[in-house]
């Protein structure tokens, strides 16, 4: 669509005498709400200023004059010129997806830039929790979409790995675990002894100093300590990484917090340099007083080092190593200050890159209806939210297709992909109420029922057999409506990059998926002849292929039977 755009903006652009550029007036055209309105629709308002004349009077007289290959028909509406789309539109549009394949919508205009993403980060030996599931999928959709523009993308995990939490951790297996239960156990059992240590330091607040101390050995590199560490974060990551598995997602980099380290001395040399650090009642600190914001962390009283340094830090390395273009953190919005805090940090540092740091926030989410059980105290694990998920989805397999092979990497494909699309059907910065027999219903607006609208193509497909020629004969109106929705995919991954938000992608797949269904329920596909057939057949083949691109960006998987 956006080709046509372009080319019914060019002629306008003419017919205004360069009043607005052709790249502008492609960014006006609309999609009307009924397509009996028309099929695009340009509003006439912004030429008024310059032509002198009412939007009413410029739309006619557009009318008088336009002709463009590819639009049957101009009609002034009120204000509005309204372009009815040929039959050879349709017909390119579906010839130009089956012969993309794959291809279709991607493009090279990220050739040659690298994006780095910083996403999912937990905490290590805490839970990973519902509360995470934010950051991964947005996180792992941005990466695909940038990689889809032709982007270099790096994905890194900033793990947790460092912080007081491992001195709470390493007293608590000293004196509450062994080898052989966290072996057994693994992170759960962790994460037992850390809830266990703050239960018994609420009684003994003692506790705490010896955790302190045990931090403190920590960071001397005590052998010990540094032992048990290491295995601590084994153990967490092959936690997480069934859960990421099951995402089809993988990191180019597990470069936690504690890899920076070594990195911090030299920034906080500079900051001093430039006379950003002050002394706050023992703590030093970048007043940000004159931007609004609360003073940013650098130092704690006794000198250690704290999160926003560990960013600044990273954020350097990160610069140095892949000279990124952009680099984007995905976190909840309850970061967001500490993202402002030390992105105008590094401005202040000098850095000119500062303004490629992005942060891209999103709300909180919860959990109604039927409530989850979880053996770890009170939050949900993304692990028990996916796998009563792929559970109830067995059950549904199990009763309506018991035949069906492989059913369950099918069931884990659905139910994970349920959380997943649900999740991402809203825009990212609502906080979400997250309800299991919604996001795994077949028949509303899920995964469930996009996945199944793949399959049942798919289904189609193996029986007509494989159809190489070219569509010529589209006449249904639904053909046309659907058709008009997958001209519209390279637009959506355009919108979703430029607002990141993947939501917009979730919502096309839907869209894609409803019009296929209408068209299904309308037109004969199997029964029908010749170049209908042929048609047909090759549209249900670029549906295909949409559906399964737009779920691949938001992290679903397509099984071809359910
Ligand atoms: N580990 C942090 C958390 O769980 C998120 C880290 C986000 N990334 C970063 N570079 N600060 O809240």
């Amino acid at each position: 669509m956006q080709e046509l755009k372009l080319k019914i903006a060019q002629t306008i652009a003419t017919l205004v005498d360069g009043a607005l550029s052709p790249d502008e007036i492609a960014a006006m055209l609309e999609y009307p709400p009924d397509s009996a309105m028309g099929d695009l629709a340009l509003p006439c308002f912004k030429f008024a200023k310059a032509m002198r004349k009412s939007p009413v009077m410029i739309a006619s007289a557009l009318r008088d004059s336009f002709s463009c290959e590819g639009v049957k028909e101009a009609r002034a509406m009120g204000g509005y010129l309204n372009f009815t789309l040929d039959t050879d539109f349709y017909l390119a549009t579906v010839n130009k997806i089956v012969s993309e394949g794959e291809n279709y919508g991607r493009s090279e205009e990220g050739k040659g830039k690298t994006v780095v993403l910083d996403y999912s980060s937990p905490n290590v030996a805490k839970p990973f929790h519902i509360g995470h599931l934010g950051t991964t999928v947005i996180g792992h959709s941005l990466k695909k979409l940038h990689e889809f523009l032709g982007y270099t993308c790096i994905g890194i995990n900033h793990l947790g790995d460092w912080g007081t939490q491992f001195g709470k951790i390493i007293c608590a297996y000293r004196r509450w675990g062994s080898r052989a239960e966290v072996e057994a156990g693994g992170v759960d059992e962790l994460v037992r002894i850390y809830v266990r240590f703050h239960e018994e330091a609420e009684k003994d607040p003692a506790l705490n100093d010896e955790a302190r101390a045990e931090f403190h050995k920590l960071e001397l590199g005590d052998e010990e300590n540094i032992a048990l560490w290491k295995w601590f974060i084994e153990i967490s990551l092959a936690e997480y990484k069934k859960t990421y598995d099951q995402l089809g997602i993988e990191f180019d980099s597990y470069n936690g917090e504690a890899f920076y380290t070594d990195k911090m001395p030299e920034q906080i040399e500079l900051m001093r340099e430039k006379g950003l650090l002050t002394l706050d009642d023992g703590a030093t600190i970048v007043n940000l007083e004159a931007y609004n914001m609360p003073p940013c962390l650098i130092l704690k009283r006794d000198g250690s080092t704290l999160y926003p340094t560990r960013d600044i830090a990273a954020a350097v390395y990160r610069k140095r190593t892949y000279d990124f273009d952009k680099c984007i953190y995905v976190t909840s919005s309850g970061q967001s200050l500490h993202f402002a805090q030390w992105f105008k940090v590094v401005e202040m540092m000098g850095y000119d890159w500062a303004d490629k740091l992005v942060h891209v926030p999103y709300g909180t989410i919860s959990i109604g209806g039927a409530k989850l059980a979880t053996r770890t105290g009170n939050v949900i694990l993304l692990r028990d939210l996916f796998s009563t998920a792929v559970e109830k989805c067995l059950d549904v397999i199990n009763e309506k297709n018991p035949a069906l092979e492989n059913k369950e990497a099918t069931a884990e494909a659905v139910g994970v992909g349920a959380i997943v699309f649900y999740y991402l059907l809203n825009g990212r910065i609502k906080d979400s109420d997250f309800n299991m027999e919604d996001a795994l219903s077949f028949d509303g607006n899920t995964g469930p029922y996009t996945q199944y609208t793949y399959a049942r193509c798919s289904s189609i497909l193996s029986k007509t057999g494989d159809i190489t020629g070219r569509a010529t004969a589209l006449t249904e109106p639904s053909e046309f409506a659907l058709v008009k929705v997958l001209s519209r995919f390279p637009e959506a991954v355009k919108a979703a990059i430029r607002d990141y938000e993947p939501s917009v992608i979730t919502r096309y797949s839907l869209e894609v998926a409803t019009a296929f269904n209408k068209f299904y329920q309308d037109c004969r596909i199997i029964s029908s002849e010749g170049e209908v057939n042929e048609s047909r057949v090759l549209l249900v083949k670029a549906t295909r292929t949409v559906i399964r691109e737009a779920l691949a960006l938001i992290c679903l998987k397509t099984p071809e039977k359910i």
